[in-house]
């Protein structure tokens, strides 16, 4: 069975001690919740919060994600934060390839491939981001724009690896916009991203990948995406930063 998913992604969002305390308050409603072995929640937060989030929360119930890591391993880049770094702090997963990072950042898809590298190098487990623009989604090319990400962005993941990899389908034109994928739309592209993963790969690994669906998920639209067969739980940016949003969407996976 896959595992059910269920991410926020804060951004950048909230003082280190504001922070703590939305741990603190999602992880006091998990402590009474007898999570199913394979329903994962993680919260994707600020590299300064790290290490005060893992101490907030039961590792065994919620898992704490990086924004991103750094595609060097180490030595003199400014700024960067290695992924061996992150996971000395009790991180367990980190976001790749987010598309506020390939638009604003510039990262591309090999800068993106080392990156997943590192995470595997560091036993992290990668959450890689895709998904097309509006432009794309209405010129007809997203499929074809979604295909080339996977292929390029995984051109350093091995078989082994992949099983250790999230995938997370989110079309540019959904994120922080309030429009939504229809359920339809989303499971459209997530059946198709199993079939470029089996290609790459094999139906079998296809199918045992996690593809979370991100893009304006919120309380009440979370239910009908979650039910379809391909959308195996949501990546969380604006819901995920209030406790009651967060936990309704839990609730509808
Ligand atoms: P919103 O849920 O705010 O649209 O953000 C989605 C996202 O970018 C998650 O990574």
């Amino acid at each position: 069975m896959r595992n059910k998913i269920i991410a926020g992604n804060w951004k950048m969002n909230t003082l280190v001690n504001q922070g703590v305390q939305l741990a603190s308050s999602i992880n006091e409603y998990f402590s009474n919740i007898k999570l199913a072995p394979h329903v994962k929640i993680i919260i994707g937060v600020p590299f300064t919060h790290i290490d005060a989030c893992t101490k907030s929360v039961d590792f065994t119930k919620i898992a704490i994600a990086a924004q991103n890591c750094s595609q060097y391993e180490k030595g003199a880049y400014t700024g960067e934060v290695a992924a061996d770094m992150i996971k000395s702090l009790g991180a367990q997963y980190v976001i790749v390839g987010h598309s506020e990072r390939r638009q604003i950042f510039g990262e591309t898809d090999s800068i993106i491939a080392q990156k997943i590298a590192n995470c595997h190098k560091n036993a992290l487990f990668p959450i890689l981001c895709c998904g097309e623009t509006e432009g794309e989604r209405d010129d007809g090319s997203y499929f074809d724009v979604v295909k080339n990400q996977l292929i390029a962005s995984l051109a350093l993941t091995d078989k082994f690896n992949i099983l250790r990899t999230v995938i997370a389908y989110e079309p540019v034109w959904a994120i922080g916009t309030g429009k939504t994928a229809s359920p339809e739309q989303a499971q459209e592209m997530h059946e198709y991203i199993r079939k470029v993963i089996a290609e790459i790969y094999n139906k079998d690994i296809a199918d045992q990948i996690s593809i979370l669906y991100g893009g304006s998920v919120k309380p009440d639209n979370a239910a009908e995406l979650f039910l379809k067969d391909d959308i195996d739980g949501g990546l969380i940016g604006g819901a995920s930063l209030k406790k009651e949003d967060f936990i309704k969407i839990y609730q509808a996976i």
